[in-house]
């Protein structure tokens, strides 16, 4: 039998929602990104709250027009409710509460990093047990899967996340916002052998990063050189590019060697990066690992990871009511 669930994501700035089926995959999915916040060099949480009020009704109504269902035919509703922004978070939240309590569907929290590991099936089959890491603006952690909803902790960064790194790196060389794509391009035609930028707590043996030393790196460099060609730019851009990709993927190669895995999954936006993948692959390969990333299209925050994380919850009994609250920090291992 056909199970369809709506996955709602409003944890940051975009507004997702997505139509999803056991069957068939992601039925439809349509992401309002917020583009407001492109003038302010980063995310302002009260505007993103309010852009998510205006976005999220038209965008449910779209979806499930396109879906040609009605709410009565849904076998869940799907709804991040942490870690994010408070404001952001308790629109979604509000709403999958509001359709749920007057529908009667059943209702289920998500895990937003939970969502961005399980991107990894929406277009192929997730396999466990396996490694992931979890690459975004929030967030970089390397995490053991024993299974779909159990997970472990094996490290991660101290301070600034990877994709935190990419965009502040991208305005400090007066890139489009968000850095990370804008870094990535620019890397293009650059030398990632033209600085030797730090690769943070390299040698520490640990799986956990520092990515803020990069940062000042970069800046102190950049005052160093006064103007900037393009041709100075691209160098900085793929030296820096270079430092976060070659620490992220030295530490991953020690994770590997503490678990007995055969598959390597990337997650999160910076899993849309190029380079990423293909030092994954080079490092990770010889080792008789496997790596897998999600279509860059879901790497990116995306209501259909969500719809699919909640299906396994609510096929696995764990349902919400209207008590569900949302949490603006928390790891996946401690999660409820
Ligand atoms: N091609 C790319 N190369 C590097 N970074 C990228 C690329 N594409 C996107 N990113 C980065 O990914 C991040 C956005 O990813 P995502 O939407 O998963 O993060 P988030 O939802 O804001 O954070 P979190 O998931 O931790 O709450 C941004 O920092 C962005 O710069
Ligand atoms: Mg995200």
């Amino acid at each position: 039998m056909e199970n369809l669930y709506l996955g709602i994501e409003t944890s940051c700035d975009d507004t997702a929602c997505a139509l999803y089926s056991n069957k068939r995959g992601v039925v439809v999915h349509r992401t309002a990104a917020q583009l407001v916040h492109e003038k302010y060099g980063g995310v302002v949480p009260e505007i993103a709250s309010r852009s998510h009020m205006r976005a999220l009704l038209p965008l449910y109504e779209l979806v499930m027009k396109k879906g040609g269902i009605g709410l009565k035919d849904l076998s869940g509703i799907c709804v991040t409710n942490g870690p994010g922004l408070t404001g952001s978070l308790l629109v979604g939240l509000s709403f999958a509460k509001g359709l749920s309590y007057g529908s009667g569907v059943p209702l289920t929290g998500v895990h937003h990093l939970e969502g961005h590991i399980l991107a990894n099936d929406l277009e192929e089959n997730f396999r466990t047990p396996c490694l992931a890491l979890v690459v975004s603006g929030g967030h970089t952690q390397l995490v053991y899967v024993k299974e779909i909803g159990q997970y472990e902790f094996l490290g991660g960064t101290r301070d600034d996340a990877a994709g935190e790194a990419f965009d502040k790196i991208g305005k400090l060389l007066g890139l489009s916002y968000p850095g990370g794509p804008a870094v990535e391009k620019s890397a293009e035609s650059g030398d990632p052998e033209a600085f030797d930028f730090p690769r943070g707590l390299k040698n520490s043996g640990e799986c956990d990063y520092s990515f803020s030393g990069l940062k000042t790196a970069v800046r102190i460099k950049i005052e160093s050189l006064g103007e900037l060609s393009t041709t100075l730019v691209s160098d900085i851009a793929a030296s820096a590019q270079e430092a976060i990709v070659d620490v992220l993927i030295r530490k991953a190669v020690i994770a590997v060697g503490r678990k007995d895995v055969h598959r390597f999954y990337l997650a999160g936006g910076v899993a849309a990066n190029g380079r990423l993948r293909e030092l994954a692959g080079e490092r990770l390969g010889p080792l008789g690992i496997d790596v897998y990333w999600p279509e860059s299209k879901y790497c990116t925050d995306n209501a259909a990871m969500i719809a699919c994380a909640g299906m396994y919850r609510i096929e696995s009994g764990k349902t919400d009511n209207i008590e569900l609250n949302t949490f603006s920090r928390g790891e996946l291992e401690s999660w409820r």
